[in-house]
């Protein structure tokens, strides 16, 4: 049996790279003990030309961040900080299903060892109901033409509850916390690496619909009625489902379909829709 390293070990990259050489990941893996943030260094390396996979990982960010430039907080040895560079050749309209593929990939491996595991739009990984992963993507592109996406995914492993500051005491969770015991960050981070991998390729063969399937299997939010900002409009529908371009899909109450992007999002009602898509 494989003995768990002790949480204050660092993460072995030698064996990371050994074992992910056959695959996409494998071949340019960028391994920090600190940095500002992963996305910044992958951007840059993309920018300066790193191919598809090339993969940032650290065990401590100084300036980690999620979505609207918040604060991720990302300490030694206990979390998966990581990101990596993809060069999807699809409309720049799909790319937004990229990012949702890669919360789908962390619900999906989850699962397998974990109970009450269910995504949050547009790509929070939740256990018990608490976000225990976010995913930050990144696009940069040359006109109309998408040059590359980097997309960042943190995940909190090994962190205890004091770890975590009081006042997200009940909105966040570490995996260590939902399962009572240490998780090997390295395999973790392996086998993550993947599945990601694995539903890229759904994706770039133009599966879009198993994408869509799995984040709808997942879901926690289906069904459920909320309310959508869009600018000064307010859309009230329930949620059925995500479409080919990783927009979310609401069904309003004349029956009619929404796509909107907007993340701005709060439930409304609370009442379950009788029809289900
Ligand atoms: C969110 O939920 O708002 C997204 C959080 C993304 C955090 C990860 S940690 C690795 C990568 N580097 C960053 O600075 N952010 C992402």
């Amino acid at each position: 049996m494989t003995k768990v390293p002790e949480p204050g070990t660092l993460l072995n990259i030698d064996r990371i790279r050994h074992e992910l050489n056959q695959t996409m990941f494998g071949g340019h893996i960028h391994a920090f003990n600190q940095v500002s943030s992963t996305n910044d260094v992958a951007k840059q390396l993309a920018k300066q030309g790193a191919p598809e996979g090339t993969l940032v990982v650290a065990e401590q960010q100084t300036r980690g961040r999620g979505r609207y430039s918040r604060k991720w907080s990302s300490p030694p040895f206990v979390g998966l900080w990581f990101s990596f560079v993809l060069r999807p050749k699809v409309h720049g309209e799909n790319v937004g299903l990229v990012a949702l593929l890669s919360s789908v990939a962390v619900a999906e491996l989850l699962c397998e060892s974990t109970a009450q595991v269910t995504l949050k739009w547009p790509n929070d990984v939740l256990v018990q109901g608490r976000k225990v992963c976010g995913v930050l993507g990144e696009t940069d592109f040359h006109g109309a033409r998408l040059s590359h996406v980097v997309l960042g995914i943190g995940l909190n492993v090994n962190q205890t509850a004091d770890m975590f500051l009081p006042h997200l005491a009940d909105r966040v969770i570490s995996l260590r916390m939902a399962k009572g015991e240490i998780i090997d960050r390295e395999q973790l981070l392996m086998n993550l690496l993947v599945r990601i991998e694995e539903l890229y390729s759904d994706f770039s063969a133009g599966r879009f619909d198993k994408i869509v399937g799995a984040w709808k299997a997942r879901c926690g939010q289906l069904y459920q009625q909320v309310q959508v900002r869009e600018g000064e409009c307010r859309h009230i529908g329930h949620i059925v489902s995500i479409d080919d371009y990783g927009r979310l899909v609401l069904r309003l109450a004349g029956g009619q379909l929404l796509t909107t992007h907007s993340t701005d999002l709060v439930p409304f009602g609370g009442e379950q829709s009788p029809s289900r898509e």
